[in-house]
């Protein structure tokens, strides 16, 4: 990755942990295992990839970062919410998440559902209390709170969960469904936020839908890629579950080579779009960094 993007990306992200360890940081007299639980769930080293995307495209719309900086560490409360969740036994059974032991290995199971549960209750009321206090429009945090509740939901990221969990073989529509779902979602809405919160006209507003579609498949498919070529150092969790678990994957049903083909021409989806917003910006640069990334 390019240094100066390198340095972009983790200025954003310092950004985003020094506000989340604020929120994190609970009243005394919070049950403490609990408040512990869900630090180590949020507060562990993850990339930040879907909050410092939804800072870039505040910026590039001219909107004030700080409007959405609380919108941004709700997603990422949600996030690591799924994450937390995923990892448990009945789930994917995973030991290692970014590159220490799951939650539930690290507290126990009842402790990992329980810090899932209240990082998504708490993402709410970080989210409303945030942007009210940055002085968001009531009816802008309704519909900022409303979009989290879609993408994270039925018809998002649990959704697609379920699908996940449910074990029959899938044909590629049906697979790229749950993509979008269980992984697509939640990045559509760290795109597309600023949206509810900036003034934008119709153009910006297009071009910024087919980013955010193109680059929530390809996450997963890369995630999918690197669940086969990457190793538990690079990646920070264990290779090789998905096919030991006999999931439905971009690899697992199409092969490698195949799986790599969708991923660049989903890419060169989220180029076309970002090209929109000129020859040379943040989304390209970070489109080009999640193709590459290593973990
Ligand atoms: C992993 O997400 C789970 C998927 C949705 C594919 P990330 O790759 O963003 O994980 P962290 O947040 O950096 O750990
Ligand atoms: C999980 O997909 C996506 C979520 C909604 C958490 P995976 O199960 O492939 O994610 P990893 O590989 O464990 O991070
Ligand atoms: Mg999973
Ligand atoms: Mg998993
Ligand atoms: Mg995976």
């Amino acid at each position: 990755m390019p240094v100066e993007l390198e340095d972009y990306i983790k200025e954003k992200a310092a950004l985003v942990e020094e506000a989340l360890r604020g929120y994190l940081d609970f009243a005394a007299g919070a049950p403490e295992r609990l408040a512990a639980a869900m630090r180590y769930a949020c507060l562990n080293g993850g990339k930040r990839i879907r909050p410092v995307l939804m800072l870039s495209v505040m910026e590039i719309l001219n909107g004030y970062v700080s409007q959405i900086l609380p919108a941004a560490c709700a997603l990422e409360l949600v996030h690591s919410y799924s994450l937390a969740h995923d990892d448990l036994p009945c789930m994917d059974d995973a030991d290692l998440r970014r590159g220490r032991p799951a939650c539930h290995k690290q507290f126990d199971e009842a402790a990992a559902l329980l810090a899932g549960d209240t990082l998504q209750a708490y993402a709410y009321e970080v989210l409303i209390r945030g942007c009210d206090k940055a002085g968001v429009e009531p009816r802008r945090i309704l519909k900022l709170s409303k979009e989290l509740s879609r993408a994270s939901g039925i018809y998002g990221m649990a959704g697609g969960q379920m699908t996940d969990l449910s074990g029959a073989a899938l044909a590629l529509p049906d697979l790229q469904k749950m993509h979008e779902r269980k992984t697509g979602a939640l990045l559509k809405y760290a795109v597309l936020a600023p949206l509810y919160v900036a003034e934008t006209a119709k153009p910006q507003r297009q071009a910024l839908n087919q980013y955010a579609e193109a680059v929530g498949l390809a996450f997963q498919i890369k995630d999918d890629i690197l669940d086969v070529e990457g190793t538990a150092e690079s990646l920070g969790k264990t290779p090789g579950k998905d096919l030991d678990q006999q999931k439905n994957t971009y690899v697992t049903l199409l092969g490698l080579d195949k799986a790599r083909e969708l991923l660049r021409q989903e890419m060169s989806k989220a180029y076309e779009a970002a090209e929109f917003f000129g020859a040379r910006n943040r989304l390209l640069d970070i489109a080009r960094y999640l193709l590459e990334r290593k973990n």
